[in-house]
């Protein structure tokens, strides 16, 4: 090496090898030492947010219920009276759905039907009679003259009731609802009772008359 490149990278003359050598280690002991204090710093807060969080989720599962955000209301226990009495009026909610969508309008929504024309459920003793009478109307109609509260309906053969398409379970529900709305009262009716009913006349293709259900059911009108 020569003294003048010597001079140019150490700034000093004459540096020997060993010189150079102890410089160079001082120089990187005095760079390095810092850092390594440095290095541990983010690992303790790593660690400290660690454990923040995990004693934090710990609180939070406690206070919120195993994290659902609407806990469980408390279980209301039920008398038996009580859960056929919600059964009950689940049914007539049902029922009442299929009348306004099936039923109202013709009979209206209030059950009283439109004068000369379509006959009113409320207080009909056609709705409250025999379960049978108004599962077998649903199922396939009724035309010709009928006594409904003592008025004469159907007596015009385009004022008539065809067959209403809606299941078993919709008939059961619906039949339930005109016999206990309204005021009126009478027993309610099983999706297995009208089964059985829609299977009795499966045979049958065209409407009811009003002849052959009221001496069936309603002769002393
Ligand atoms: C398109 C109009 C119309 C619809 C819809 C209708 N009906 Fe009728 N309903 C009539 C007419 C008209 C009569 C009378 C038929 C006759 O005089 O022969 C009647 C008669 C009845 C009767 C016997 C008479 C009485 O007033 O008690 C019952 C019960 C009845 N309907 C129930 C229902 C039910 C329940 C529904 C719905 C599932 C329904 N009807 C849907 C027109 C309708």
């Amino acid at each position: 090496m020569s003294d003048k490149k010597q001079k140019s990278s150490t700034g000093e003359e004459g540096m020997n090898d060993d010189l150079m050598v102890e410089v160079h280690s001082r120089l990187a002991r005095e760079k390095h030492e810092p850092t390594k204090g440095f290095l541990i710093a983010p690992l303790i807060f790593v660690f400290v947010f660690g454990c923040l969080i995990f004693v934090c989720s710990i609180q939070l599962a406690h206070s919120t219920n195993s994290f659902q955000l609407h806990p469980p209301q408390e279980v209301v226990e039920l008398t038996e009276e009580e859960k056929e009495a919600v059964r009950f009026e689940r049914k007539m909610q049902s029922g009442k759905k299929t009348f306004a969508l099936r039923c109202a309008s013709c009979h209206q929504t209030n059950g009283l039907g439109i004068e000369n024309q379509y006959p009113p459920l409320a207080g009909s003793e056609w709705v409250t009679a025999n379960p049978e009478l108004i599962t077998k109307i649903i199922l396939k109609g009724l035309k010709g003259e009928i006594l409904v509260k003592g008025e004469k309906y159907g007596t015009s053969a385009a004022v008539n009731m065809v067959a209403v398409d809606i299941n078993d379970r919709e008939i059961a529900n619906v039949s339930t609802y005109v016999r206990n709305a309204w005021g009126n009262e009478a027993s309610e009716l099983t999706e297995d009772q009208v089964s059985k009913i829609r299977d009795s006349i499966a045979d049958m293709q065209d409407q009811w008359t009003g002849e052959e259900l009221q001496s069936e059911y309603l002769s002393n009108l």
